[in-house]
């Protein structure tokens, strides 16, 4: 028959602290300075685990446009915690199409975006790519598993699709297109794009079924039309 000890804590007596000291001791470790050891500092903060996996150039970007910041807020309404004093997540919410010249700051304002969400506490889940390399990952032909990576794009809580409309319009980019928008529409999954065309070219590049979810899901953002880059490499 099995038999049971009765639980014991470090509180029981000594015994158990002076066998851990002989352990220590056994192994030339003495107790005294491994409890005087400083606690090892989390690898990574919420913040610094954000930063790792922006590209380097937008790291420290900071959103200050107004209405990028709104959707925040609204985003951040919208969370939920998993379970009772667990941190809240972004699940759903509202998505956000910012639009301008090539170097406006739509980027920078998307990643500025994810920052003002991580800096409110929230857990954020979130992938970012540029719509051409998304095309590239899904096209026949390469060895990724095209239906998993549409999938992982599709499902993903938070979602930055950058430079939409910077690939070749074809059958395969609006089909693709068209499913993983389709997916986040239905899902009510928030989604930052960033593109270069206005309405009516995008349109013409990804059809109507497209541009009618687009016109429902997002709210427009137009940045000024000054390209950042000429301005910098000028200063
Ligand atoms: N508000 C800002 N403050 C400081 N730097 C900025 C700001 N907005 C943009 N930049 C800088 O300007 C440059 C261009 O910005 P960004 O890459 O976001 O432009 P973009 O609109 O995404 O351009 P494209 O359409 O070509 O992708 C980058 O170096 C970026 O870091
Ligand atoms: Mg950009």
């Amino acid at each position: 028959m099995r038999t049971h000890r009765d639980p014991r804590t470090l509180a029981d007596g000594p015994s158990v602290l002076d066998r851990m000291a002989r352990i220590l001791a056994a192994r030339g470790l003495d107790r005294a300075r491994v409890d005087a050891l400083p606690d090892e500092p989390e690898p990574f903060s919420p913040e610094a685990a954000l930063s790792a996996g922006m590209p380097p150039r937008y790291r420290d970007a900071v959103a200050d446009h107004p209405l990028v910041l709104a959707w925040t807020r609204q985003v951040a309404a919208q969370a939920t915690a998993p379970s009772t004093g667990a941190r809240r997540q972004v699940t759903c919410g509202p998505s956000l199409l910012m639009a301008g010249v090539t170097g406006a700051g739509k980027t920078h304002h998307a990643y500025g975006a994810l920052r003002v969400l991580v800096r409110a506490g929230l857990g954020v889940r979130w992938r970012a790519t540029a719509a051409a390399d998304l095309y590239a990952e899904l096209r026949p032909g390469t060895t990724t598993d095209a239906e998993r990576v549409l999938a992982a794009y599709s499902r993903v809580p938070l979602l930055l699709l950058d430079d939409l409309g910077a690939a070749k319009a074809s059958e395969f980019v609006e089909e693709q297109t068209y499913r993983l928008i389709n997916h986040r529409y239905n899902a009510v999954l928030p989604t930052l794009i960033t593109t270069n065309l206005q309405i009516r070219d995008l349109k013409a590049y990804l059809g109507d079924r497209f541009t009618s979810r687009l016109a429902e899901m997002t709210t427009r953002v137009e940045f000024e039309p000054v390209d950042r880059r000429c301005h910098q490499r000028a200063a």
